[in-house]
């Protein structure tokens, strides 16, 4: 059977279903979860994505931040543990960051590079050295994916190894992804199979594809979600439900109906125009709850 058979599942609401945490449980048994994010001009992002992991049930989440954003992710931050990183003038991650970062994430189950990292040179440098350099699952958003431009080569060297894409359509055409014919989920699926990494095509109905062909469509979420910071939150609750311990096929799909999910409950109950991140996150337990 041709791997393009797969058929295409759509994620309802009954397919969803979370583990129970076991009586004698202890933090451990969730998930030791990093993010490695932020710059001067982009305080939200990592602490979102944290929030939102630990209200996704992480075990324990390590923050690194450049240092001069350190203080505001710090003040933000009681439950996650957010660490200073060696910053160049720009306020973004400098070179030295890597081996600091690589040396700090031993121990750790999955890592979330990107969000609010910025665009410069010596971050997409960071990036792409950790991502040869770190043998636990990665999931790579916002800035993380812009560092990969033109080098789609290191992906290769992590065949095997969970490499989970978020882009949205500007951050999925940079890396090469064609959605000019129309066909999201034909692209998506030539583009996991082709870079061996799960790739999540965001959006209305957003897209997950894995290497070996198969993809699911979601059906939760709203326009009120279209506002920034809500893709910070979607990869706080893909690392979360990793660093758990769900294979990435239940992972990555239960993440973005969850999500979304939230965004509908959010909705509901303030409204498309005024709902905010935040308010995804403060009701990701009731979601989460609901469906274990
Ligand atoms: N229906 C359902 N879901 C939606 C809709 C919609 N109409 N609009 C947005 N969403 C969801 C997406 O599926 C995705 O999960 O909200 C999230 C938005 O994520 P991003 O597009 O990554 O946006 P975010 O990162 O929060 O915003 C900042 O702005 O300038 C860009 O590239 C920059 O990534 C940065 C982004
Ligand atoms: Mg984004």
């Amino acid at each position: 059977v041709d791997k393009e058979d797969y058929p295409v599942q759509t994620v309802e609401e009954t397919d969803v279903l979370l583990p129970r945490r076991p009586r004698d449980a202890h933090k451990g048994d969730f998930g030791k979860c990093a993010i490695v994010g932020g710059s001067v001009g982009y305080t939200g992002a990592p602490t979102l994505s944290a929030r939102a992991a630990v209200r996704s049930g992480a075990g324990l989440v390590w923050v690194g931040v450049p240092a001069p954003v350190w203080p505001v992710a710090a003040a933000k931050l009681d439950e996650a543990m957010p660490f200073p990183l060696p910053a160049g003038k720009e306020g973004q991650l400098s070179l030295e960051a890597g081996e600091l970062i690589r040396h700090k994430l031993s121990g750790y189950e999955v890592c979330l590079i990107g969000p609010g990292l910025g665009r410069g040179n010596g971050v997409a440098s960071v990036v792409r050295h950790l991502l040869g350099e770190i043998h636990i699952p990665v999931i790579l958003d916002a800035d993380g994916i812009n560092a990969l431009e033109g080098h789609m080569d290191v992906l290769d060297g992590r065949q095997g190894l969970h490499t989970v894409l978020t882009p949205h359509d500007g951050e999925f055409a940079r890396l090469g992804g064609d959605l000019s014919g129309g066909d999201r989920l034909g692209e998506a699926r030539r583009f996991a199979r082709e870079h061996g990494c799960c790739l999540v095509l965001k959006g209305h109905r957003t897209i997950t594809a894995f290497p070996d062909g198969r993809a699911y469509i979601n059906t939760t979420g709203n326009p009120g979600m279209a506002k920034g910071g809500s893709g910070d939150v979607l990869a706080g609750i893909i690392l979360a439900l990793l660093g758990q311990g769900l294979p990435a096929r239940q992972a990555v799909p239960y993440a973005v109906w969850l999500h979304g999910a939230a965004g509908d409950r959010c909705a509901a109950e303030v409204g498309e125009y005024g709902m905010t991140p935040t308010d995804l996150v403060a009701t990701l337990p009731a979601v989460l709850e609901a469906h274990v």
